[in-house]
């Protein structure tokens, strides 16, 4: 968003810059220097400037201003391009044996960030319907600390629970919006119907679904113990949920069958060759950036997720939502 806000900011004042200049250059009165009319265009107003040299016929022959709807052009191919990287959806499909009963879809929802997929999240919800999920699982970050808007994420909650059961856990960027906000937020979820899951666990006859907060994840980090866990049978499989997959000796520790996180975002640019470039910890080229990990027992599942956080673009790295087909 904040992108979004800057290049309507520098075409906006680029646009009156170079209305402005020419009836300054009609009434013979002072001129905005040539060259600060041109940094404008380069600052990403190329597309007001152009406008603003067509409506007002300013500069439109003057050789040092022939760059401006090249820049223009350029913008415009770039808009494009990074509108389809951030917000083409795509899914991915897993098949994990656990031996269950009956088998299992679960659609993963991970790091939404509030982004925007369509008026009341038609895109995402259309595609999560198609899927015929048993179950939805948010795996944390589904507001963004930065940039937030509880909206769109009720918004999406609202239409997923007309779906399946929601269950949720919290991530790290609920954790740094503590507050009356967030509790309020947090209420209307409930109110919806999503299943909170944070240190708790369901059972169903025939698996547990679990659920670790990122809070406990990190007090984790700091002890290297864990005790904020209930006491489950785990001699069903279990499906756990957390949002970071760095603890994964945490989750193979505790008995998880199955564990489904998200948080690295596909390492922001996907490069052939050489996976994500960088994590949410500024490691370069983590090693757990996506797709299907095995420890000892332990199949873990990384969502790329939706959303962007700090860094606002994804290159080769689209928007995800994962399905698990659990037999
Ligand atoms: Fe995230």
């Amino acid at each position: 968003m904040i992108l979004v806000y800057w290049l309507i900011l520098v075409n906006l004042v680029a646009f009156i810059l170079y209305g402005y200049d020419k009836s300054c250059a009609k009434k013979n009165a002072r001129r905005i220097p040539e060259r600060t009319l041109l940094l404008w265009a380069w600052l990403g107003g190329s597309l007001g400037a152009f406008l603003g040299m067509r409506i007002f016929h300013h500069k439109t022959l003057k050789p040092k201003f022939y760059v401006v709807p090249v820049l223009a052009v350029l913008e415009v191919i770039i808009i494009i391009f990074c509108l389809y990287q951030n917000y083409h959806l795509v899914t991915t499909e897993y098949e994990i044996d656990l031996g269950l009963t009956e088998d299992l879809t679960i659609v993963q929802v991970s790091d939404l960030h509030n982004q925007f997929f369509g008026s009341g999240e038609s895109a995402l919800l259309s595609r999560i319907e198609a899927a015929s999920p048993d179950i939805i699982v948010v795996t944390g970050d589904i507001v963004d600390s930065t940039h937030t808007s509880y909206k769109i994420a009720l918004d999406f909650i609202e239409g997923a629970v007309k779906i399946a059961p929601v269950y949720y856990v919290s991530g790290n960027h609920e954790g740094r919006l503590s507050g009356k906000k967030l509790d309020a937020f947090y209420a209307k979820m409930r109110e919806m119907g999503v299943i909170f899951l944070d240190d708790t666990y369901v059972e169903t006859s025939d698996y547990v679904l679990a659920g670790i907060s990122d809070a406990s994840l990190y007090s984790y980090g700091a002890s290297g113990t864990y005790g904020a866990y209930g006491a489950f049978d785990d001699s069903k499989p279990v499906i756990l949920l957390a949002h970071e997959p760095q603890y994964h000796d945490l989750y193979q520790n505790l008995g998880a069958d199955l564990t489904l996180v998200g948080h690295y975002h596909g390492g922001q640019i996907i490069i052939p060759g050489a996976g994500g470039l960088i994590s949410p910890e500024f490691e370069w080229f983590p090693e757990l950036y996506e797709g299907e990990h095995t420890f000892g027992d332990t199949t873990m599942i990384i969502s790329r997720g939706l959303g962007n956080s700090i860094v606002p673009v994804r290159i080769n790295d689209y928007p995800e939502l994962v399905v698990v087909k659990v037999k």
